[in-house]
């Protein structure tokens, strides 16, 4: 009985003159360093074998994310102008395309700009925001390539899509906007296209409005988020 209590004192001795050895002030030993440090280079990690000892690159210049693709036209009058000449709607006028793109139109633009594009939505009832045009002004003339162009700038009190909308989702929009427009402006209805057979419909581009791949809402703490299976990521 007595010996194991020496015993046990011993280890206690032993035990805390091991711990007090630990001092706060300065490195203490690693026993297993390997579990602590790793071997290879760590994301943004400083290492002098990188230039300018950054193990984080540049892109090389001119390089472009996947999916994305460069908007030529600047923001400025000019570019403006030249949007209006020469930007065309790469999708077809398919039935398919027009109700992606009035379902977009109204997640996105219905709120100013109005379910008819007269320019009287919820916003403009109330008076939140001023001066949305009807999609038939005369003075400003709107064609698909404006459309665009505004879409993806912004303008004055209405902001850029650039970063919400995926490039065919905003030809999908785009195409909506011009329907709105011509029926305005009691316009003849414009015929559907006849696309080949086997042509990949536009709406299979878009996850978040493909009827085959529900929409999946999320709770992620900071309110709700909506996600679809896969994200086609352009600007
Ligand atoms: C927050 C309200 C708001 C939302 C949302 C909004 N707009 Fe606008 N929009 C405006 C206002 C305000 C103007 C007039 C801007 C100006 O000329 O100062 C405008 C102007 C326009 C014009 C005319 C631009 C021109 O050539 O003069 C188009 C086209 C247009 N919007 C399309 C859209 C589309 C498409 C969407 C959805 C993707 C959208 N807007 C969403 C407020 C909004």
């Amino acid at each position: 009985m007595k010996s194991s209590f020496r015993r046990y004192l011993l280890l206690f001795i032993f035990a805390a003159s091991v711990i007090s050895c630990a001092e706060d002030s300065s490195r203490n030993y690693e026993y297993m360093p390997n579990m602590y440090h790793t071997v290879t280079y760590e994301t943004y990690g400083e290492y002098p074998v990188f230039e300018n000892g950054q193990e984080a690159k540049l892109p090389a210049e001119g390089s472009v994310p996947r999916g994305w693709m460069p908007y030529p036209y600047e923001n400025t009058p000019e570019g403006f102008a030249a949007a209006r000449a020469n930007l065309k709607n790469p999708l077809p006028y398919t039935e398919d395309n027009l109700a992606a793109g009035k379902q977009l139109y109204t997640i996105y633009c219905a709120v100013c700009h109005g379910d008819n594009g007269d320019g009287q939505g919820i916003l403009a009832e109330r008076e939140k925001i001023l001066g949305i045009p009807p999609y038939d002004d005369a003075g400003r003339n709107i064609n698909e390539g404006t459309v665009y162009h505004v879409m993806y700038y912004g303008l004055n009190n209405m902001g850029s899509y650039a970063s919400q909308t995926t490039i065919t989702e905003r030809w999908l929009i785009d195409q909506y906007v011009m329907k709105l427009k011509n029926d305005l402006q009691g316009g003849p209805e414009r015929e559907f296209d006849q696309t080949q057979r086997g042509a990949e419909p536009a709406r299979n581009l878009i996850p978040a409005i493909n009827a085959e791949k529900p929409i999946i809402v999320k709770d992620n703490g900071r309110g709700v988020s909506t996600t679809s299976g896969d994200q086609e990521n352009q600007n």
